[in-house]
């Protein structure tokens, strides 16, 4: 085994009991304090910065991994009215439409994302935040800001219960 020899120079780290030359004992400590509230602040300021920037990515992969959702017969919503779920992360409504025909509709706006309202007195869909409307049979945008239809899923009744699945 060999011999293991320390120099004075690195084996000596310092510590509030044994400031390094030159700096006294409340120096080192106001130093290493301001270090630390330095890191603590540099931390707090990032680690928003990093959630900001990473969210959509991770919200496109937690959707992705979602391949179908399964609405139970005694979950399904009447005729003239919309239920509202979740797709994995993503707000989604089921239409089913006094004719009985059932529309999935995904319930995000295509102008800056905001959650958009079935309204069954106009049959359409509307979104709050700037006056966007939507056709409540196809999703397509019909009028103010969104530049877009809204993303429309499969929808397949079968067994007692509704499938929706990626188109
Ligand atoms: S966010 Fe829906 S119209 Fe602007």
């Amino acid at each position: 085994m060999p011999d293991i020899t320390l120099d004075e120079n690195t084996a000596a780290t310092p510590d509030a009991a044994h400031p390094p030359e030159g700096v006294s004992r409340r120096g080192f400590i106001v130093q290493a304090a301001l270090g630390a509230a330095g890191v603590c602040y540099a931390g707090a300021v990032a680690y928003p910065v990093y959630r900001y920037l990473a969210a959509p990515a991770q919200q496109a992969a937690e959707l992705a991994a979602v391949k179908e959702v399964k609405i139970p017969e005694d979950k399904m919503p009447a005729p003239g009215t919309a239920l509202m779920f979740r797709f994995g992360s993503r707000p989604t409504m089921l239409i089913h439409h006094k004719d009985g025909t059932m529309v999935c509709l995904t319930a995000v706006c295509t102008h800056l994302g905001c959650t958009v309202q079935y309204q069954p007195e106009q049959d359409h869909i509307h979104c709050a935040c700037h006056g966007g409307t939507y056709d409540a049979h196809t999703g397509a945008n019909i009028s103010g800001p969104p530049p877009k239809p809204l993303q429309r899923f499969n929808v397949e009744r079968a067994n007692g219960e509704v499938l929706i699945t990626r188109v």
